[in-house]
């Protein structure tokens, strides 16, 4: 098999786990995977007793075994390294590497990702299980990439064992090198504490009766984000050694805490998400707003591909889904596990791997489904398995092709985490950032994520017509910098409410507002407040329309020492400040900026996206009614329209162009009917 994504293929996986199953069993399974059009499987992420079951001991017959048979019959392996679970001896002997609930009771043996990243002791026992399993396997011809750990952050992404209290002194003795300066970061002289010594200095809680210190807390953040990223960057060394020269290394999952993209930058080849949609309305019981339902799983395959432009899935959605302690999603209905599937690859996927292969009879994870039940038995799953395989065959030539999108939401790890510790800024973004998402998916306006850090951009910002930047509470003058001269070159950037406000340590800044954001967004804030949810909800009248100003308010008027003044677009309807500025328009170089006072709701965000001319940029090509997604991906100067019906109903598309589809190799008439769940592949060009 070539490379996994190198532009030529779309690859599906599965996981397996061969130490669930009798060692007769395994033929069977590995053939029936590869009949199946499965060509690739993870193995072994929590396998560590099966390679040491005892301090020092290595063994590595099961998995020689297992991986001889796999090249024999032509099935690729990626390896997971075992350390999201570690073994009972290890745990006993050394409680240390426990991690520990914020008041320092320990974690107890018998779940996973029960360990701490910063213990010395579990860094030096996963340096050795790495090593060992690197050096045993790394040349195996079965092998064709790693998977590091599973899942880091997932479940557990506070740690405040004893060696995390250490590690975090030393994390801030490098980053402010005196007590001054972090005294002066930590805004210790409120309430009366300063430090006078590092060893005084223990990890902020974050519980509310502790009230504890909004800075420390985004040290905190920025903290757990290093330990995860080193604990990746040990494993990663290591492994780079004794991999095959074409093997990858990667990590899968998506979890808060953690700045994904230095991790894949400094440790990974390519990231892979975890990709169960139905969980996102069937465990929060449909609670979203917007209504889109696992529609809303593309705002996360949306932001992987900003870290990785082409990625893969290690873990998509396959059948019915529960621990016996939480969540119970339903079996995925006929057409939805294709629909899902799509979804990712529309996305950026080209590798596509199912949970799982077989459900276990046993453990937590009893009832989360995998293609097969129990027995084994063939079922719909399956069959639609051999589908979906016949599917990607038929589009294989739009494998690595770019996602095509003219308008962005810019995000930043320091806001991101900011919003967690500082219920003012969380407030915004809960209402904008699914507002925003919502809108162009029912505006059928593809939408990219980009991240913005010191260090620069995840995708060059003039790619993109227009940018969303919601509520960059937290400026500083780099980030100010780049958004000045994508401006200035023509772009055009949307700025929420309570933009500029804070500095890199989170304190609220003295110049008048929107702070470092005054001169390019032409505003300027005297005034500001949170809106009183028992009043009269604020309204804003921007040209015919009247829109609802939720959450927070910032009264705008144009700089007046400005050469070429903000015009005033919308103002205030009702409140005392009625009559006053509620949305903002500056020019500046080529390029525009727009001001608004509040945050973004799905009416607001569709308005901006119509506004400048970015909605429905193929409304000449398809009609495509609200229950469809549209996402373009792009190669060799051809456009691939993948069209996904979200809804359990027959939908119409209306074809306005001449276009051909991949799935019927035919042209498409004037009309196209989708199934319940169906998808299309059209190609354009
Ligand atoms: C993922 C995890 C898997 C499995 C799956 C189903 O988050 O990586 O190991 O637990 O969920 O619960």
């Amino acid at each position: 098999m070539e490379k996994l994504l190198d532009g030529t293929k779309f690859t599906l996986g599965v996981c397996y786990y061969p130490e669930h199953w009798p060692e007769t069993m395994w033929e069977t399974d590995l053939a029936r995977m590869l009949e199946s059009g499965i060509e690739v499987i993870r193995v072994a992420e929590f396998a560590w007793s099966l390679t040491e079951p005892e301090e020092g001991r290595f063994t590595f017959c099961f998995f020689d075994r297992f991986l001889d048979l796999c090249q024999e019959k032509g099935m690729k392996v990626i390896f997971g390294t075992p350390t999201a679970a570690p073994p009972a001896w290890l745990t006993k002997k050394y409680p240390e590497v426990l991690n520990a609930h914020p008041d320092g009771k320990r974690l107890e043996h018998g779940g996973r990702r029960h360990y701490n990243y910063n213990s010395p002791v579990y860094r030096e026992k996963t340096a050795l299980i790495v090593e060992k399993l690197a050096e045993h396997f790394g040349g195996h011809p079965a092998i064709i990439g790693w998977q590091i750990d599973n899942e880091l952050n997932c479940e557990m992404d506070e740690f405040y064992s004893e060696a995390d209290h250490c590690a975090f002194r030393i994390f801030l003795q490098d980053k402010y090198r005196t007590l001054e300066e972090l005294n002066r970061a930590w805004g210790t002289v409120f309430w009366n504490q300063t430090y006078t010594d590092w060893e005084e200095i223990i990890l902020p809680k974050r519980t509310r009766s502790g009230n504890p210190n909004p800075h420390a807390l985004l040290d905190y953040a920025r903290f757990i984000s290093k330990s995860a990223r080193d604990f990746a960057l040990l494993q990663s060394s290591i492994l780079r050694k004794y991999v095959k020269k074409n093997d990858f290394i990667t990590t899968n999952g998506r979890f808060d805490h953690l700045d994904n993209h230095e991790l894949t930058k400094e440790s990974l080849d390519f990231y892979t998400y975890d990709s169960y949609p139905d969980m996102s309305y069937n465990t929060d019981g449909g609670r979203q707003p917007s209504g889109l339902r696992d529609r809303e799983s593309s705002q996360s395959l949306s932001e992987v591909r900003s870290v990785s432009p082409v990625f893969g899935i290690m873990e998509q959605q396959s059948g019915p889904n529960g621990w016996t302690t939480c969540m119970m999603a339903p079996a995925p209905k006929p057409g939805q596990m294709t629909l899902w599937t799509m979804q990712s690859i529309a996305h950026g996927a080209d590798f596509v791997s199912y949970f799982r292969w077989r459900t276990c009879t046993f453990g937590t994870e009893m009832y989360w489904h995998g293609i097969l039940d129990y027995s084994g038995r063939e079922n719909r799953r399956i069959a639609e398995l051999r589908d979906i395989r016949q599917k990607l065959n038929l589009i294989q030539e739009a494998a690595g092709g770019r996602y095509r999108a003219e308008a962005a939401v810019v995000k930043d790890y320091d806001n991101c985490w900011d919003l967690r510790i500082d219920m003012w800024h969380r407030d915004l973004e809960a209402v904008s950032q699914p507002a925003i998402f919502a809108a162009a998916q029912k505006l059928h306006t593809p939408l990219d994520y980009v991240y913005l850090s010191e260090e620069g951009t995840s995708m060059p910002l003039s790619s993109y017509k227009v940018l969303i930047y919601a509520h960059p509470c937290i400026m500083t003058e780099t980030r100010a910098a780049v958004l000045k001269e994508y401006v200035a070159e023509g772009g055009i950037l949307i700025l929420g409410c309570r933009s500029g406000y804070k500095d890199l340590d989170g304190h609220c800044v003295m110049q008048d507002l929107p702070g470092l954001l005054h001169p390019l967004s032409g505003a300027d804030i005297p005034e500001f407040t949170r809106t009183c949810p028992g009043d009269s909800p604020v309204r804003i009248r921007w040209g015919e329309k009247s829109f609802e100003a939720p959450v927070f308010n910032d009264i705008l008027q144009p700089l007046t020492e400005d050469e070429e003044p903000a015009e005033t677009l919308g103002i205030y309807e009702n409140c005392y400040y009625a009559g006053k500025g509620a949305l903002l328009c500056h020019r500046y170089g080529k390029g525009m900026v727009y001001s608004l006072g509040t945050v973004f709701t799905e009416e607001l965000a569709a308005a901006f996206l119509e506004e400048t001319n970015v909605a429905e940029p193929e409304r000449e090509t398809l009609e495509l009614p609200e229950s469809c997604e549209l996402s373009i991906r792009e190669k060799n100067g051809s456009k691939y329209y993948f069209v996904l019906n979200y809804s359990g109903n027959p939908v119409t598309v209306g074809v306005k162009s001449p276009l051909f589809s991949l799935f019927d190799s035919v042209p498409v008439g004037r009309e196209m009917v989708l199934e319940p769940f169906g998808t299309a592949v059209l190609k354009k060009g």
